[in-house]
Parts: C-alpha cells; sequence; structure tokens
C-alpha cells in the first residue's frame, strides 16, 4: 500500500531517533532542558524573532499565539478556510471568546486591501476591534499554496499602518520557504508570532514552536502551562526537532518536485489534476469531471494500492508528499491511481 494522505503520517528516521535518544534533558518547566534551549536558539535565529516556546503541536501553537494577543470580543481576520478558524474545534470562540472574520482569499491568500476595508483598529461602542490577521502559508484547503511575497509584504505593510499584529501559521512555513527559495526569515521576521510544526514534512514525531516578538509571547508559557502544554524532559522531540532542521528542510524541495512528478503522470494519464497548481507538496485530483463519488473512488484507490485523503471540498481528493516516499513510489502512486480511476 502506498499511503499519499498526508505529511503528518511521517516516521522519524534512524539518525532522528538517534539524536533523539543522545539529546541531553532537564525538566523544561523550570527551563533546565538544554535541548529545549538551544532549538529555541536556532528558532530565533532562523526565523528572524526574539523568543520561542517549544508546544506539543502547531493547534496549540496557533492557539496560544492568539490568547497572547487577542481579548475576549476582539476580531481576528484572516482567510476563511484558514485551519485555525475551519480545524481547530472552535479554539477561537472557545478559549479567546474571538469573532473570527474569514476573508475571500485566492489559493489561500488575501489582500491588505481587503483587511483595511474590514479592520476596526479604534475602540468603538459598536464595533469589536480588529486585534490580529492570520496568513497561513502554506495554505492547507488551497492544496499547499504559498503566499507570493509581494502579497505578504502588501500584508504587513498595510497592518504595519494600521496597528495590527500578524500571526503566520507556518505549520507548512519550511514549504514555502522553499519552494520561495528565500530563508525562512524572510517569510517571517515581520510577523508578531509565528507558529511552526516539527511534525510534518520535517518528520518528526510530535512538536511544535510558537516563535515571535519578546514582548508579545511574554505571557505565552503561563497560559502553555493552563492549557496542559507544559513538558518536562522535552528534550527528546526538541533534539528530533533539532535534527529536522539541519537535515530536512532542503530535501523539501524533492517532495515538491516528487508531488509535481506525480501531478504530470496524472494530467498526462486523463485524470483531471493541473501541475501548474502544485506549489509544494499537495496534490489535488478534481472527480467531478470523472462522474465518480469520492466514497467510490476512495474505494477504488484503496483496492489498487494507494491511499488518498479527502480534501475540504467534496468532490477533491489529496495526496501530500513527505520524506517517507521514493520518486519510485509516486510513480507507483501514479500508475495505480490511473488504473482505479480510468477502468470501470
Ligand atoms: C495549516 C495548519 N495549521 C495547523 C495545523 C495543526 O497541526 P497539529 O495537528 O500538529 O496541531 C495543521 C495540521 O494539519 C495545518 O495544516
Amino acid at each position: 500500500m502506498i499511503d499519499i494522505r498526508s505529511d503528518v503520517m511521517t516516521l522519524p528516521t534512524e539518525g532522528m531517533l538517534h539524536a533523539m535518544t543522545a539529546a541531553p534533558l532537564g525538566d523544561e518547566q523550570e527551563r533546565e532542558d538544554p535541548t529545549v534551549l538551544a532549538l529555541e536558539d536556532d528558532l530565533t535565529e532562523l526565523l528572524g524573532q526574539e523568543a520561542a516556546v517549544f508546544v506539543p503541536s502547531a493547534t496549540m501553537a496557533n492557539q496560544i499565539a492568539m490568547l497572547c494577543q487577542v481579548e475576549r470580543g476582539q476580531e481576528i481576520v484572516g482567510e476563511r478556510h484558514s485551519h485555525m478558524f475551519r480545524y481547530e474545534a472552535g479554539g477561537p470562540a472557545f478559549l479567546a471568546g474571538a469573532i473570527v472574520t474569514g476573508l475571500t482569499g485566492t489559493n489561500g491568500v488575501f489582500t491588505g486591501d481587503q483587511v483595511r476595508e474590514i479592520a476596526q483598529i479604534r475602540d468603538s461602542e459598536h464595533r469589536p476591534r480588529t486585534a490580529l490577521a492570520l496568513v497561513e502559508n502554506t495554505h492547507n484547503v488551497s492544496g499547499g499554496r504559498t503566499w507570493p511575497l509581494a502579497a505578504l509584504d502588501d500584508l504587513y505593510d498595510t497592518c504595519d499602518e494600521l496597528g495590527l499584529a500578524v500571526h503566520i501559521d507556518g505549520a507548512r512555513l519550511f514549504n514555502a520557504a522553499v519552494a520561495l527559495d528565500v530563508p525562512p526569515r524572510r517569510i517571517t521576521g515581520r510577523a508578531q508570532t509565528v507558529a511552526i510544526c516539527f511534525s510534518k514534512g520535517l518528520g518528526c514525531p510530535a512538536g511544535a514552536a510558537l516563535v515571535g516578538r519578546s514582548d508579545v509571547l511574554a505571557p505565552a508559557r503561563r497560559i502553555r502551562q493552563m492549557l496542559g502544554g507544559s513538558l518536562r524532559q522535552a528534550g527528546v522531540l526538541a533534539g528530533a526537532a533539532r535534527y529536522a532542521l539541519r537535515h530536512n528542510i532542503a530535501r523539501l524541495a524533492d517532495d515538491h518536485s516528487n508531488a509535481r512528478t506525480l501531478a504530470t503522470l496524472l494530467a498526462e494519464g486523463g485524470l483531471p489534476v493541473d501541475p501548474a497548481e502544485v506549489d509544494t507538496n499537495f496534490v489535488f485530483l478534481e472527480l467531478a469531471s470523472l462522474g465518480i463519488a469520492r466514497e467510490e473512488a476512495q474505494a477504488r484507490l484503496r483496492s489498487h494500492g494507494v491511499l488518498w485523503s479527502n480534501a475540504h471540498h467534496p468532490t477533491v481528493l489529496r495526496a501530500v508528499t513527505h520524506l517517507g516516499h521514493s520518486r519510485a513510489d509516486l510513480h507507483t502512486a501514479a500508475a495505480r491511481t490511473i488504473q482505479a480511476l480510468t477502468s470501470d
């Protein structure tokens, strides 16, 4: 079976497992875990920021970022399909009492003007104050699409002018940096906060971080404690994360090239896939024109030995490439997919 459902399925490699067992450990809650402290330094340097907090998951990093910057009744603006809005169990409402305003984006990208149009930046007796703009980069629901740098700069300029904070949900930030061929800090350096995830394309079993301005992150460790996210010998995971930062960023280019190969082979095989839409490691397959219901397609694919996942849109299947796939795997996956969906 070839599993191309998601890059969250990655398993630690031997080198990573070694780094985990060799990592010096201590009590992270007492700031005595040397591996976590070293990871925090790595991250602030890499992302052009001042402070970092290690957390178990990217969801927690996003939620803590929000709790550091958004008061009850205040507003977060972001693209309407953002992970934070649609897949974090209503955290913004439940935890922060926030209003979320979903903007209609193109490939997950919205403009400074859209924010300007909606943002309430002065206190009002009627309108909720806008506190945070959310950028998801790469953007999951649109298919791992990257924010073009000009669009990002436009958003930063607008938010600076309005006095609005920017949070980057960078669960796949390094995919964006590799795809755009820029250092990660070029994307994150102007944000107030950035969430990154180690357990997707970077290949760690768990772990994420919230990185940002030190004044903004002042309450972050206390909030992490409240949410139950303060670990003890977290260096076991931070060791994996440090290994991933050294070994698994540049190689994301292979995942991107594998995704493009998959898309091209599928398109050549007559399936409705557009290789031009592949920015990073996601491939979308639109079933509508094939007249096959998604459940039926999934059953056929499974019986041919390839696993796709369901995308957000009801007629779309999603494949995500990662370090567990060889180029040959993608060729096999393409052949099996074509056979499953084109033969009766
Ligand atoms: C864009 C984005 N943000 C955040 C997350 C949350 O990551 P985690 O499942 O590690 O909490 C995901 C997970 O898929 C994601 O795609």
